[in-house]
């Protein structure tokens, strides 16, 4: 699959999320299977570019590429502006924030508020799309099924939105409405992908092989994105692969291999944070990391008592170490909350 000039090496997409798909959560899924990763979205208020939250959501260095940000904002020309300053600083795809429910989202009515307001939705894509064609940067879209039930405007907008430049558009099954309230329904994407003549990704309450396949077969959307599902558990990217191309599901990681992973985690972690708040931002990592295990609810509670990179880590290293003793692969609980996606 192509986007613009940019060959993606799967079809397998990591979802933006605020707060958590930041540069060393997404290198982690793109090593374990993921083609693609947008980053957390970058407001488009130009005063708030210094902040310290927004230069780190701008910093790419050393994410493999391609690097793609997620933009938000209600306003065309700063929208615009935000595009070129993402370019560059590093952005090879720049992606248009209207599937986010908060209520605001960057203290304006963005996000997928927008898609009440079709006509201000447009002129901020062809205002982004205009910006970034002539540095030969596609533009894409990511979206919800439509304001509330009785406002599905998905497919209108989408028609729109291709008509006027976008390269690739995501769907989230779910209204602004919804929240992340109910189940995603693939109708409207089914949808939207049998009226579009560029790639459309399927997105909401992706959660096993299986599940995606069901999507992939309902939609047959072009690619797939995950989000919550891969908290915690960033290798359901090479598990969904595995499956979509053989049809038998891969042995769960072993105990080791997870340890491994975390611990890599953690260290790119506290990298990009700095002790005080990689330790506290970690904690969310590590609980997503343990809650459906043997023991992983008391050893969360323990761990949010730790301060320092180096205790954080010698904890999780040994939580892991004991858990090797009695399992080789990693063993799910019996009531296993990865089950529940909530946001
Ligand atoms: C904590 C969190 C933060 C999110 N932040 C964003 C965001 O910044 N931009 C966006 O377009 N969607 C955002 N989303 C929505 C996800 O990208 C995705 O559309 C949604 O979670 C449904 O997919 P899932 O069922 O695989 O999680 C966020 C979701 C969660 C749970």
């Amino acid at each position: 699959m192509k986007l613009g000039a940019i060959a993606l090496p799967n079809t397998l997409f990591v979802a933006p999320m605020a707060g958590v798909t930041d540069r060393p959560f997404r290198q982690l899924c793109k090593r374990l299977g993921a083609g693609y990763a947008v980053s957390e979205m970058v407001t488009s208020k130009r005063e708030l570019w210094n902040s310290l939250k927004t230069s780190r959501r701008a910093d790419h260095a050393g994410e493999v590429e391609p690097i793609a940000v997620q933009i938000a904002g209600v306003d065309p020309a700063q929208m615009a502006e935000a595009a070129l300053y993402n370019i560059d600083r590093g952005a090879q795809v720049i992606d248009i924030n209207m599937g986010c429910p908060a209520k605001k989202v960057c203290n304006v009515w963005a996000g997928s508020a927008l898609m009440q307001d079709e006509p201000l939705a447009l002129r901020i894509v062809e205002a982004v799309v205009a910006a970034c064609a002539p540095r030969g940067v596609p533009v894409t879209l990511k979206m919800r099924t439509g304001w509330c039930a009785a406002e599905k405007n998905a497919l209108r907008l989408a028609r729109a939105a291709e008509s006027a430049g976008i390269a690739l558009l995501t769907v989230h099954g779910r209204t602004r409405e919804q929240g992340y309230k109910g189940q995603a329904e693939y109708d409207t994407v089914a949808a939207v992908k049998a009226a579009l003549g560029i790639p459309v990704v399927a997105n909401g309450d992706i959660d096993s092989p299986q599940k995606a396949r069901q999507v992939l077969e309902h939609t047959r959307a072009d690619a797939l994105m995950i989000g919550r599902a891969a908290q915690g558990r960033p290798w359901i990217f090479r598990e969904v692969a595995h499956f979509l191309a053989t049809g038998e599901l891969l042995a769960p990681p072993t105990v080791r291999e997870v340890r491994g992973w975390l611990l890599e985690h953690l260290q790119d972690h506290y990298g990009l944070y700095g002790e005080y708040s990689g330790v506290r931002s970690a904690r969310k990592h590590i609980g997503w990391a343990v809650r459906a295990l043997p023991g992983g609810e008391d050893f969360r509670a323990r761990m949010n008592l730790i301060e320092s990179c180096e205790q954080q880590l010698l904890a999780v290293g040994d939580w892991f170490d004991e858990l090797a003793q009695h399992h080789e692969r990693l063993p799910l609980a019996a009531n296993d909350e990865r089950l529940e996606l909530t946001a």
